[in-house]
């Protein structure tokens, strides 16, 4: 797969009545829609299918699996995914639809792909103020995972042109609605810590935040010293790792050892537990599955985990980080 020419012409549709059936139609076929929200153009993919979220990955070129806002159009739609805080609660009623997205915890029972929320316990979520974007997830009815539509490194789009020209063919439809309004990403709040966390300053103005929420504290001016140095700004995050010991490129497995394959593997024999990324050694199928397979092979019993060697090529490149972090202790 080319990494980043998006030389074909890509396919884009007006967000009229059949624009938007098409994209709808589209989303829940598991594809990938770009589409106008009042910050940014966002790539949509179904946030319940693993594959439809690998893709937006592939799609942008991610070197790292960063969490994913989940779109929707109403509160309602977040039902059996999400906990409600208080805290969640009160930024909602003041500030949704808009450009605020609330970091929440997952419900346990959530159907949710983990790779949106990249393994961890938590995922966010956002109500966008768009007539173009309720419509859309309004009549597919899913909750739809949406970072910015462009590839990875390059600014955000803010009109169909950009996304055209960032992505071209590689998203399936570009729903056109115009510029957007605001032109910077969403504000990113964590209400899940108290006191919560302002992780991204974005459309929504802080000042206007702590109006309502006056021990927000913002650790954006921390990153450096967090986690991660020279981090994005998912890089505040503790990603999740899995509880059990990792070793990478494994070639054989002890008797004790979980094993997480990649490709054909009847020639590695033993282990405690198995499991297979991707038997046809499909990259997008092995990112789809990495943190699901990653938290039963966590519950399985073994001792610690062993991957087989994953190529450092197209979503390979954010496999391998996600497992090099888990190694560090
Ligand atoms: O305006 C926007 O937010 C646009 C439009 C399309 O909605 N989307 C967007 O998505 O900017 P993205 O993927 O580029 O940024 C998502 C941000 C990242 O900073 C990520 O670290 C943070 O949200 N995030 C997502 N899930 C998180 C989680 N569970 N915990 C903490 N931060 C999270
Ligand atoms: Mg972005």
């Amino acid at each position: 797969m080319p990494e980043s020419t998006a030389t074909a012409q890509p396919l884009m549709k007006q967000a009229d009545t059949a624009g938007l059936a098409e994209a709808a139609r589209l989303l829940c076929e598991g594809k990938l829609v770009a589409f106008p929200t009042e910050t940014v153009y966002g790539l949509g993919g179904n946030a319940l299918d693993d594959k439809a979220v690998a893709a937006i990955f592939a799609c942008k070129g991610r070197p790292q699996f960063n969490p994913l806002i989940v779109h929707v159009d109403h509160m309602q739609r977040l039902h059996g995914h999400v906990v409600w805080n208080d805290t969640a609660k009160l930024l909602a009623a003041h500030f949704w639809p808009g450009a605020l997205t609330l970091v929440v915890e997952r419900s346990m029972d959530s159907a949710l792909s983990y790779l949106v929320s990249a393994g961890l316990s938590t995922v966010a979520v956002r109500i966008p103020a768009h007539t173009v974007a309720q419509a859309l997830l309004s009549q597919c009815g899913i909750p739809v995972a949406a970072p910015s539509a462009n590839a990875s490194g390059m600014l955000s789009p803010t009109t169909p042109l950009h996304v055209a020209e960032s992505l071209g063919s590689k998203v399936d439809l570009i729903l056109m609605g115009g510029k957007t309004t605001v032109g910077v990403e969403s504000t990113v709040v964590d209400t899940t810590t108290t006191p919560p966390r302002l992780l991204r300053h974005g459309g929504l103005p802080y000042e206007k935040i702590v109006g309502i929420l006056p021990d927000l504290i913002d650790m954006t001016a921390q990153t450096a010293d967090e986690a991660n140095p020279g981090a994005s700004p998912g890089m505040l995050l503790s990603h999740y790792a899995p509880r059990l010991p990792l070793r990478m490129n494994a070639t054989q497995v002890e008797a004790s050892e979980a094993l997480l394959a990649f490709g054909p593997d009847h020639f590695i024999r033993g282990g405690y537990t198995r499991l297979n990324l991707s038997k046809e050694g499909d990259l997008n199928e092995a990112a789809a599955n990495l943190f699901a397979m990653l938290h039963t092979l966590d519950k399985s019993g073994a001792a610690s985990i062993a991957v087989c060697p994953i190529p450092e090529t197209g979503l390979g490149m954010a496999i391998n980080d996600r497992l090099r972090r888990a190694t560090i202790r």
